[in-house]
């Protein structure tokens, strides 16, 4: 049994630096401390209104990350040349709306707006940079993500993560399925959004799941606990679920 790769989100740690307008706390410094303590990735969301990681963030962070960068970001002309410029280990392509406060629903990978993603895609390809689609846990959306080209699905676990009572085991079936057909696809299945220390084990459960981006409960709880601690306790949560396959 392998364990679950763990990248983790700091953008949240940019938001309070930005918060003040200072040059503390600094993403680049929490992605080293993810890694001390044995994160496996670092991912970092770019976004178009720079309202947490800034360019600076990316550039430093492709020198100093000593596993994976994975740089998330939308499917725009602007961040793909960054992208084809700075070459993180790896895109995730999300969408983005200015007014919304963290990425709400999956990327739109059918119909024309498609075509932006399918470009994105073959762009990032051709710089040799694979690709993540974020997008829901759906076999249709897995199969259309597949047609776009994409090397990794993150399956968007947001709706688990909002999901109460009796409704929590119709969400993780559609996860399971949404990975059971990405596998079945030759795709590499991460998933992400809302996994907390209470309702990760479950989703690490799930066969296929590789990878999991998890940002705000871990920057939260090392308010309390520190970023080392609460980034272990993360990883020991992963092992959990996956050793309970
Ligand atoms: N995966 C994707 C694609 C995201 O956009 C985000 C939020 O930036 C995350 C994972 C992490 O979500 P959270 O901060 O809720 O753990």
């Amino acid at each position: 049994m392998s364990r679950i790769r763990l990248h983790v989100n700091v953008d949240h740690v940019a938001t309070i630096r930005q918060a003040r307008g200072e040059q503390y706390p600094d993403p680049v410094w929490a992605a080293a401390m993810c890694e001390l303590a044995g994160a496996h990735g670092i991912t970092v969301h770019l976004r178009e209104d720079r309202r947490h990681i800034q360019d600076r963030d990316v550039r430093i962070l492709k020198d100093t990350v000593r596993t994976v960068l994975n740089l998330e970001m939308a499917a725009t002309d602007e961040m793909v040349r960054i992208a084809r410029e700075l070459h993180p280990d790896m895109c995730t392509l999300v969408p983005e709306k200015r007014e919304e406060q963290t990425t709400e629903g999956g990327l739109v990978v059918t119909g024309p707006e498609a075509k932006k993603v399918g470009n994105a895609v073959s762009a990032l390809h051709e710089a040799g940079i694979g690709v993540s689609l974020f997008v829901q846990p759906d076999r249709a959306v897995v199969s259309a993500s597949r047609e776009l080209g994409a090397d990794v699905v993150e399956l968007h676990t947001g709706y688990y993560s909002n999901a109460r009572g009796p409704l929590i085991p119709a969400e993780l079936d559609r996860l399971a399925s949404a990975a059971e057909a990405a596998v079945n696809f030759g795709m590499r299945v991460a998933a992400g959004h809302g996994l907390d220390y209470p309702n990760v084990v479950q989703v690490a459960a799930i066969p296929g799941v590789e990878e999991l981006n998890i940002g705000h409960s871990i920057i939260a709880r090392s308010v309390l606990v520190g970023l080392d601690t609460a980034v272990r306790d993360m990883l020991r949560l992963l092992d959990e679920g996956a050793y309970g396959r």
